[in-house]
């Protein structure tokens, strides 16, 4: 496809977009699912940025029961970012594959202090360290409250295997739902004939994944989450501690991708997992994605400066209008590599602008920030008690200064060598992540159902090939008359 050149210069506040007949009796029955990458399906096209003021464990968690995934930054020791990304894929999932044990002869005191640590309300008793004889269950309401009682050993306060109810590893859902009711319990415990634990399924998740159909799971029915990666220092032992942690998608992004350094880091993360999903940038221009495609990559990440917590384009004078970004990028590449549009959504309007220009998925920064799932605490104004918290560029100066208090030394220097092309804010206490997504979700039915279509696939596949049939330009008059309120 030839480079498209009536979107230069232009972006999310330039256009509105032409209602089409629809021809949906209800929006709710429109389906927004989406490609992230080739292998990757999401039921909502949001992808929570890699910032350490947006995704941790609770906020990637929270996306991917939401229907899209959530990318853990990197401003972490290596360690704490595997542990995250280990969190969110335990968090749910139709059976716990390894479930969390303690042996025989373990105090109460020691098993309190696991379950704190891996949050979680139960504790498999094995009948020796690292037999894997399932020997009882041992579940927050055995446990008792009062301390004194610290000293005394799990056994005499599990559930013993002859009085539990156990299932067959491979029993089928319905049937482990039905045994839990009939008998009133929360948890199976998956067991072989040889009395292995093979797995524990809890009734908690059975029933949140009924309630949440549009949740982000593999093929195990555990959540999807993504990490991020540089390519410098120790990135290549961050790639593979965050695989080993079952990472489903490891994002390598960097200020400009359109560099040999990000083909080298490519290469070499390829180079020794070849299977892995790679979501690489960012870059901002048709030949930057033509680039990242030839390097091989499964989604090309585009947005040169359009981020809210962005300097660069002030500071460099570097950067593409997000939405000629996003066309450039779709006219270099098709259909052939997912594009993930990233940075510079205010409204949820934009979002249907960008996914109809060429993204196949969004990556939303500040509009998730301000959330209970947002890392930070909340700031509250003590004379007009409104509460707020932090939002902040990756390289603004107090990013970086955090990143290298946490960082292991290797990539400390690294970081500290990086100009600030970021800056700080403080951004409104919006409640749960959970309200905003929903929203999202709704907003964007209702665009594609003023596309006259039945689904986001449909809506993308008709306009995608000339955008400009269906897109409004704005004169400063129509734009004042449309967005401000
Ligand atoms: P929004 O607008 O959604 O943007 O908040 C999120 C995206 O902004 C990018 N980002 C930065 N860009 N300097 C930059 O030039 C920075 O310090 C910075 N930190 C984040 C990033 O792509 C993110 O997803």
């Amino acid at each position: 496809m030839n480079f498209d050149d009536r979107f230069n210069g232009k972006t999310y506040g330039d256009f509105l977009f032409r209602p089409q007949k629809g021809i949906v009796d209800t929006r709710k029955s429109i389906s927004l699912s989406c490609k992230l990458t080739d292998s990757l399906r999401l039921e909502l096209p949001v992808v929570s940025s890699n910032m350490d003021s947006v995704t941790e464990a609770e906020m990637a968690k929270a996306v991917a029961l939401e229907g899209g995934i959530g990318i853990v930054h990197r401003a972490l020791p290596i360690e704490r970012q595997a542990e995250m990304v280990r969190f969110v894929k335990r968090s749910h999932s139709a059976v716990i594959e390894s479930p969390h044990r303690v042996p025989r002869g373990t105090t109460i005191g020691d098993a309190k202090a696991i379950a704190r640590r891996h949050q979680i309300t139960a504790l498999l008793v094995e009948e020796s360290a690292g037999s894997g004889t399932l020997a009882g269950l041992l579940t927050n309401r055995d446990i008792p409250r009062r301390s004194e009682l610290d000293t005394e050993l799990v056994d005499a306060f599990m559930t013993p295997f002859d009085r539990l109810h156990v299932s067959p590893p491979g029993v089928g859902e319905d049937e482990a739902e039905q045994l839990m009711f009939e008998n009133r319990i929360e948890r199976l415990p998956l067991v072989d004939d040889a009395r292995q634990i093979r797995g524990l399924i809890t009734l908690r998740d059975l029933l949140l994944f009924r309630h949440r159909p549009f949740s982000s799971k593999d093929t195990k029915g555990r959540l999807l989450v993504g990490a991020a990666i540089g390519v410098s220092g120790n990135y290549l032992e961050r790639a593979a501690a965050l695989m080993e942690a079952h990472a489903d998608v490891i994002v390598i992004d960097i200020a400009h991708a359109h560099s040999e350094v990000m083909k080298k880091g490519v290469e070499a993360v390829r180079s020794r997992s070849e299977g892995v999903a790679l979501i690489c940038g960012n870059v901002g221009t048709y030949e930057g994605a033509r680039f990242l495609a030839d390097v091989g990559v499964d989604a090309i990440k585009v947005g040169v400066g359009p981020g809210r917590g962005c300097r660069t384009r002030l500071e460099t004078a570097a950067g593409v209008p997000q939405l000629q970004a996003i066309r450039e990028a779709w006219c270099a590449v098709g259909g052939d590599v997912p594009i993930v549009a990233d940075g510079g959504i205010k409204n949820d309007k934009d979002i249907f602008l960008a996914l109809i220009c060429g993204a196949s998925t969004v990556m939303l920064g500040s509009a998730l920030s301000g959330t209970d799932e947002s890392p930070g605490h909340l700031i509250e104004d003590p004379a007009t008690h409104q509460k707020r918290k932090i939002y902040r560029g990756m390289t603004s100066p107090q990013a970086v200064l955090q990143s290298s208090y946490d960082q292991d030394a290797g990539s400390r220097e690294a970081e500290l060598e990086t100009p600030a092309e970021g800056m700080q804010i403080q951004v409104p206490y919006k409640g749960s992540v959970v309200e905003v997504l929903h929203r999202v979700r709704g907003h964007m039915q209702s665009a594609v159902s003023y596309a006259g279509e039945t689904s986001l696939e449909a809506a993308r596949e008709k306009i995608l090939k000339d955008p400009m049939k269906y897109l409004i330009p704005l004169s400063a008059a129509s734009r004042h008359e449309s967005f401000e309120r």
